[in-house]
C-alpha cells in the first residue's frame, strides 16, 4: 500500500476540538485512535513527526512522544525505519471491542432504515415471475426499460412530467452523485454545498477536483438570504442540494427559495444536482412530496437541474438501486463516462427495484410510520436526559441536528466511544473546525434502541468516565 503522508495541519484539521480536561497525551491518543477507527486515517497513513505535531498543536513534545507510544501499544500504529510513525489496518485494531457496560455497542453512525418487511416477499416473486431475467446479457449501463418507464411514471404522478429517456439507473445515489461531478466538474471548479450537508457528497465534489463553498443551513431553518447572496456571486459550476428532508437537519427549504436559488444558479449556467434520496420520508402522515425540478419556471432552468433519486433509504440499502433524472443529452454524456468506473446496475436489482416500485405507496407508508416512532422515542429520550440541547424541527427524513449549546462534539464522540456509542462529531458534517457545537441524532438507525442510546449519550455529556477502549466505528456514514 502507499503510504499517505499527512502534515501536522491536516491531522490537527481532522482531530477538532479533541482538547478536554484529562491528561492530553492519553486524549490525543484515544482521538487518533477514533480517526483510525472510523476510517479518516486510512491504513498507510504517516502521522507527523513528533515536533511539528506538538508545535501545530500547542502541547509539548512530551504529550505527542507519550500519545505516540500508546498508539504503539495498542497496536494503532507502528514505527517503521524510514517512514515514521504508520497507522496499521483497522484488523489489528479490531480486537479490542470492550463497550463499558453494554451487553453490546450502540452505533449512531448510520442514519437509515433497515430492509423494508416486504423484501422477502418480492424475492420470491422476482424468481417465480420473472426467471426471463436470466436471459438478458447483463450488461445494463443506462438500465431495464421496464424500470426507467416506472420511475418516470411516477415523477409524472408527483407532478413533474418525466419521459423514461431522462432517466439513468445507477447503483445507488452516491454512485450517481460521484459520476456526476467527475463528468461535468473539472480540477479547480468552484462547487456549492449545504452545510452541514451528507459528507459522501462533499467527498465526492472534493475528490473530482473541486472547490467547495458553503450555503448555510442553520439548526432552525435555512439562511436564505446568505445561501442566495452567496450563489450569486459564488460563479459556481455546480450546486449539491438536498432541498426536502435534507441530511442532517430533516429541514425542506421553503417554495420561494427554491425558485430563486433554481434562477440564480441556471442563469449563470451552474448545474444543480438535487439529491431527493430523502425526501420521501416524512414524518407523520404520508403525504405527497412535489420533486424539487418541479419548481423550475423555464426551460433552461428545467436542463439545469440533475435529480438523484434512490431506494436505499426508503426500501434497502443492499439493493443498490438509484437513478439520476437529467436532460436525455446530460444522460447520454453520464452514459459514456460511466464505463470507466463500472459497467451497470445489476439485472436482478433491477428487477426487485422495479417490484418494490409497484408497491411504493405502501413502503413509503411503512416508512412514515416507523420514523414518526423513531422519531418521537429520540426526542422523549433527548427531553428526558438532555434537556438543555435543542433540536432542528425536523418533518421527514432520517435524523436531527443537535445543538450542543457548548462547542464539544469531538469530545462527546470520543467520550461516547469509551461507554460503546460510535456517534460522528459534527465536524464530519463541514468543512474543518465548525459545528463543534453540533451533533446529529439518527432517529432512523436500524436496530438500535433509541432511549438506550440517549442514556448512554448523556453519560458521555456528563463526563462519564470509563476504563474500556473506545469501540471502532465504521467509515460510512450514510
Ligand atoms: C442524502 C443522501 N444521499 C445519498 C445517500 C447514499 O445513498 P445510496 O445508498 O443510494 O448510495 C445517502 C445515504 O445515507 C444520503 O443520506
Amino acid at each position: 500500500m502507499i503510504a499517505q503522508r499527512l502534515s501536522a495541519r491536516r491531522l490537527q484539521e481532522l482531530l477538532g476540538a479533541w482538547r478536554g480536561d484529562g491528561h492530553s497525551y492519553r486524549e490525543l491518543s484515544e482521538s487518533i485512535g477514533i480517526l483510525v477507527r472510523d476510517g479518516r486515517l486510512p491504513p498507510a497513513s504517516v502521522l507527523p513527526a513528533e515536533r511539528p505535531l506538538a508545535e501545530q498543536l500547542g502541547v509539548s513534545r512530551t504529550t505527542v512522544a507519550a500519545a505516540y507510544q500508546r498508539l504503539r501499544e495498542d497496536r494503532v500504529v507502528e514505527s517503521r525505519r524510514g517512514s515514521g510513525t504508520v497507522v496499521l489496518g483497522p484488523r489489528a485494531t479490531g480486537g479490542d471491542r470492550r463497550p463499558l457496560g453494554a451487553d453490546e455497542e450502540i452505533s449512531l453512525t448510520r442514519a437509515s432504515p433497515g430492509p423494508w418487511s416486504g423484501l422477502p416477499e418480492l424475492g420470491r416473486r422476482a424468481l417465480a415471475e420473472h426467471a426471463d431475467a436470466f436471459l438478458l446479457d447483463g450488461f445494463d449501463t443506462i438500465g431495464h426499460p421496464a424500470l426507467r418507464e416506472i420511475i418516470a411514471q411516477r415523477y409524472t404522478d408527483r407532478g413533474l412530467p418525466t419521459r423514461p429517456d431522462q432517466i439513468m439507473v445507477t447503483l445507488g445515489a452516491q454512485h450517481a452523485i460521484f459520476l456526476i461531478a467527475r463528468t461535468l466538474l473539472r480540477r479547480g471548479d468552484r462547487s456549492l454545498i449545504e452545510s452541514p450537508s451528507y459528507p459522501h457528497a462533499r467527498e465526492a465534489l472534493a475528490a473530482a477536483g473541486a472547490l467547495v463553498a458553503e450555503l448555510p443551513v442553520g439548526v432552525r431553518g435555512h439562511d436564505a438570504a446568505s445561501m442566495l447572496e452567496i450563489t450569486r456571486r459564488s460563479a459556481a459550476r455546480l450546486a449539491y442540494l438536498i432541498p426536502d428532508h435534507h441530511n442532517p437537519t430533516g429541514l425542506s427549504m421553503p417554495p420561494e427559495l427554491r425558485e430563486h436559488l433554481i434562477a440564480n444558479l441556471a442563469d449563470q449556467g451552474a448545474h444543480l444536482v438535487v439529491d431527493e434520496t430523502t425526501a420521501e420520508l416524512v414524518l407523520g402522515a404520508p403525504r405527497p412530496v412535489l420533486p424539487f425540478a418541479a419548481s423550475a419556471a423555464r426551460p433552461h432552468h428545467h436542463d439545469a437541474i440533475l435529480t438523484v433519486g434512490s431506494l436505499g433509504k426508503t426500501v434497502w440499502g443492499g439493493l443498490r438501486v438509484g437513478w439520476i433524472r437529467a436532460a436525455p443529452d446530460l444522460i447520454a454524456r453520464l452514459e459514456a463516462a460511466r464505463v470507466v468506473g463500472d459497467l451497470g446496475t445489476g439485472t436482478w436489482a433491477q428487477v426487485l427495484g422495479a417490484l418494490a416500485l409497484e408497491r411504493y405507496d405502501e413502503v413509503l407508508a411503512d416508512r412514515a410510520r416507523e420514523l414518526t416512532a423513531g422519531h418521537r422515542a429520540l426526542l422523549a429520550a433527548l427531553e428526558r436526559r438532555l434537556p438543555e440541547w435543542s433540536f432542528s424541527p425536523a418533518t421527514g427524513g432520517v435524523s436531527v441536528w443537535a445543538d450542543l449549546g457548548e462547542p464539544r462534539s469531538t469530545r462527546l464522540g470520543r467520550e461516547a466511544a469509551r461507554l460503546g456509542l460510535r456517534i460522528p462529531p459534527g465536524p464530519q458534517f463541514g468543512s474543518p473546525g465548525v459545528f463543534e457545537r453540533f451533533v446529529r441524532l439518527p432517529f432512523a438507525a436500524a436496530g438500535v434502541d433509541l432511549t438506550r442510546a440517549v442514556e448512554v449519550l448523556s453519560r458521555a455529556w456528563r463526563g462519564g468516565r470509563g476504563s474500556a477502549t473506545p469501540a471502532p466505528v465504521r467509515a460510512e456514514l450514510v
